[in-house]
């Protein structure tokens, strides 16, 4: 009996088990009321007093090892949350899910490229402005209603800080450090103080575009601007300039587009005029030059900005603002194509 408890012994010592079924083996050969423990106590009955006494403790030590493997094992199981037994291997992957950049991003891009082709660098300025490079070098005099067009975010603890109301900051701040000729884009985030709705947002996104050289005429900008709404949103496009106003510009032009809605039709996108304003421009100001210590006798330029949610909106047909910034998933996904 002896021997058959030691061989017992060493099986339990060596046994291993990696799925529930091969621990349910385990269990109903040792430790089930069936078990060997079990018949071998009931044998422990029938052995003399000094035999019992020896023979018990050997027992008594199987019973434990069996017991402590048995809730060893199970614990390793329990805590490998799959068994080799629960993988289907036949089953399809699960794809892995691609992300797919934001549709302002892929506008923004694209945008980029139409002007880099034309030789126009990428430039970036500060969200956090001062009064000089968001509005008084812009030719904004103090206290000019002008400075009312766009309604600011002033930094309460330092009131000459602000948030950037337009990108023309970058302007400044290139044409204070770099000798003409200067052609640049400027994307980036701006910042006006108004309530959200479908049509207006707190913050959103502009590019810049500015052309300071020797002989740069409202010519230049025309063309170049037809030619960014053609490669934009096809030959088809109608283009046209309205005179405007910015303290930065003169001649002032805004800058429609026929509504890609409506395809010039009407609609309340429109407001059933047939066009959309994508932009405003003009010719550099004289006092913009001379605030950046450039001679505005040698040196003239053009400048643009333009809303990329409007141009993205034109693009996709996208009717409200406030989806941009909502990251909702349904809406992001349907623009995985690269335009
Ligand atoms: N900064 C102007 C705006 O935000 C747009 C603009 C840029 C107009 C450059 C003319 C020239 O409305």
């Amino acid at each position: 009996m002896e021997e058959r408890i030691q061989k017992l012994l060493a099986e339990v010592q060596a046994f291993n088990a990696q799925t529930k079924d091969a621990l349910e083996v385990f269990r109903l050969k040792f430790i089930s009321r069936k078990g060997a423990v079990t018949e071998l106590f009931e044998e422990l009955k029938k052995v003399s007093v000094e035999e019992k006494k020896r023979l018990g403790k050997v027992l008594n030590e199987l019973k434990q090892s069996a017991e402590a493997k048995f809730s060893a094992l199970q614990e390793t199981i329990e805590n490998s949350s799959t068994s080799s037994s629960d993988i289907d291997l036949t089953l399809p992957p699960v794809p892995n899910k691609v992300g797919n950049l934001h549709p302002l991003t892929l506008v923004k891009n694209r945008i980029i490229e139409i002007f880099e082709r034309l030789g126009f660098n990428v430039a970036d300025g500060p969200e956090i402005e001062d009064d000089w490079h968001n509005f008084s070098a812009l030719n904004f005099p103090d206290n000019h209603p002008a400075r009312e067009m766009q309604d600011t975010f002033f930094i309460e603890k330092n009131p000459d800080l602000l948030l950037r109301t337009h990108t023309s900051n970058v302007q400044i701040r290139l044409l204070e450090k770099q000798k003409p000729p200067v052609r640049a884009i400027m994307p980036g985030r701006v910042y006006r103080n108004e309530a959200i709705s479908a049509r207006a947002h707190c913050f959103f996104h502009q590019v810049e575009g500015l052309y300071v050289d020797k002989n740069v005429g409202f010519a230049d900008l025309k063309q170049t601007l037809y030619h960014f709404a053609k490669e934009m949103y096809g030959k088809d496009v109608k283009i046209r300039f309205r005179p405007s106003f910015f303290p930065f510009t003169e001649p002032s032009a805004e800058i429609d587009i026929t509504c890609l809605i409506c395809k010039g039709k009407g609609c309340n996108v429109c407001k059933y005029s047939g066009w959309v304003e994508i932009a405003g421009s003009g010719m550099v100001h004289p006092n913009v030059l001379k605030n950046c210590g450039i001679d505005p006798e040698e040196y003239t330029g053009f400048a643009f900005g333009m809303g990329i949610e409007r141009v993205t909106m034109l693009k996709y047909q996208v009717n409200d603002l406030r989806l941009y910034s909502e990251n909702d998933i349904r809406f992001l996904k349907q623009f995985q194509t690269v335009i």
